[in-house]
């Protein structure tokens, strides 16, 4: 399949010596997405907290896919290691890099990201001009993940050069609009590269993005559900015994803002809890996360300020944040599927069994080559007829 090679502004290929030392493979499925971030494949693993460490990140690069090793939880002392690690197991290959503005150690994932020469960054919202100036001037694609059309609009304003839109039935915060809605409505409205997230896991999924005028599919929960991922035996049970989409659903009550997660005793027990019960949570939930993340009073109190004055609608949202990286750690590192939360996208309920990242990509290129033979062969028939 031949995609629009057409390099869009503000995104040719960087340049630099990492290409040379790993010329990207042709593919026939290569578009101009993995000239810029030198992977072999249109295939992203985005970052998810807790699962994408420096193994996932590993395993995925090295099959050829680009992977996001999810910053925001990885403990500060730990996240240069982590880096050094997937360079060591990836014989140095691109991979990327995803932070949260809010998090305590941001300034030092962006430091970390320029010194060891990261490939991209993802995102939420946060960065303004000057960061992602700064990154985008050291070479770093600034990729951020958007759930609605302002939001792609204002992320390139600010100076992203890649955009992840992610669909509604998507893992973890999510939006409301579906993919087939979502990716044509910004496809057709910007000028940079598009990759489309929510609901991927196959040959033909990627093979639809690309036609929709996506540059390649970037998928979380199809990566949680491998042997490469880490995550606990009990907690990955939970995923594949998951056949319902309908209870793959998106509750507010963990962060106070949407996020999609498998239904389980926990989240009914936070149902049916009362709002002191859900404020005791999140303040218990606050409290070991400072502690986890060494962050100081101040920093803490700096950022309830800045919620209290930019909306004070916002203050109990900020006050639930650390939920969810708290209650994804027990599923997700501890092990207990039913005292925690497991983000997922409705997706794991047609991904029927658990494979390495290598047969995962293997098997969605090769699904995907025969698909496109198989739309090529209607053509041919077409003609002949
Ligand atoms: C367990 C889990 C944890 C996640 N954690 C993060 C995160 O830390 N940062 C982030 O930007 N997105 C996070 N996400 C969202 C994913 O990066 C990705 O955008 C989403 O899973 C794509 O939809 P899919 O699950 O249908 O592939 C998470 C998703 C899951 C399933």
């Amino acid at each position: 399949m031949t995609v629009a090679a057409a390099s869009p502004a503000g995104a040719s290929p960087v340049q630099d010596d990492r290409a040379a030392a790993h010329p990207v493979q042709l593919s026939p499925l290569r578009t101009p997405l993995c000239d810029l971030l030198g992977c072999r494949y249109p295939i992203v693993q985005t970052a998810m907290g807790w699962v994408a460490g420096s193994s996932l990140v590993a395993a995925t690069t090295n099959a050829g896919g680009f992977g996001f090793l999810a910053g925001a939880t990885i403990p500060a002392d730990q996240v240069e290691a982590e880096i050094l690690r997937v360079k060591q197991l990836t014989d140095d290959r691109p991979f990327g890099l995803n932070f949260h503005m809010f998090q305590p150690n941001a300034q030092q994932l962006l430091d970390l990201a320029v010194k060891h020469r990261i490939r991209a960054v993802s995102y939420g919202r946060g960065p303004d001009k000057k960061v992602i100036g700064r990154l985008r001037e050291a070479g770093i694609v600034c990729m951020p993940t958007v759930g609605a059309l302002k939001h792609a609009q204002k992320a390139i304003e600010m100076g992203a050069n890649v955009i992840t839109i992610q669909g509604g039935e998507g893992g973890g915060h999510t939006g409301s609009v579906p993919t087939t809605v979502l990716l044509p409505q910004v496809v057709d409205a910007v000028q940079v590269p598009v990759v489309a997230a929510g609901g991927f896991y196959d040959g033909r999924g990627l093979v639809a993005a690309l036609a929709y005028g996506a540059q390649g599919i970037a998928m979380g929960t199809r990566f949680l559900m491998t042997t490469d991922s880490g995550v606990p035996a009990a907690t990955l049970e939970r995923y594949v015994k998951a056949k319902d989409a309908e209870r793959i659903r998106v509750s507010h009550l963990v962060d106070g803002m949407p996020q999609r997660m498998l239904d389980n005793e926990y989240l009914q027990m936070l149902e049916k809890a009362s709002p002191f019960k859900r404020l005791r949570i999140a303040l218990s939930s606050a409290l070991q996360w400072k502690a986890q993340t060494g962050m100081t009073t101040a920093h803490a109190m700096r950022v309830l300020w800045q919620a209290l004055r930019e909306d004070p609608s916002s203050v109990a949202q900020t006050v639930m944040a650390a939920n969810a990286p708290v209650l994804l750690e027990r599923s997700m590192i501890d092990g207990k599927p039913a005292e925690g939360v497991m983000s997922s996208g409705q997706v794991a309920a047609v991904i029927g069994k658990l494979s390495s990242c290598q047969d995962v990509i293997d098997g969605i290129v090769a699904q995907a080559q025969e698909r496109v033979a198989v739309l090529a062969s209607l053509r041919v028939a077409e003609h002949r007829s």
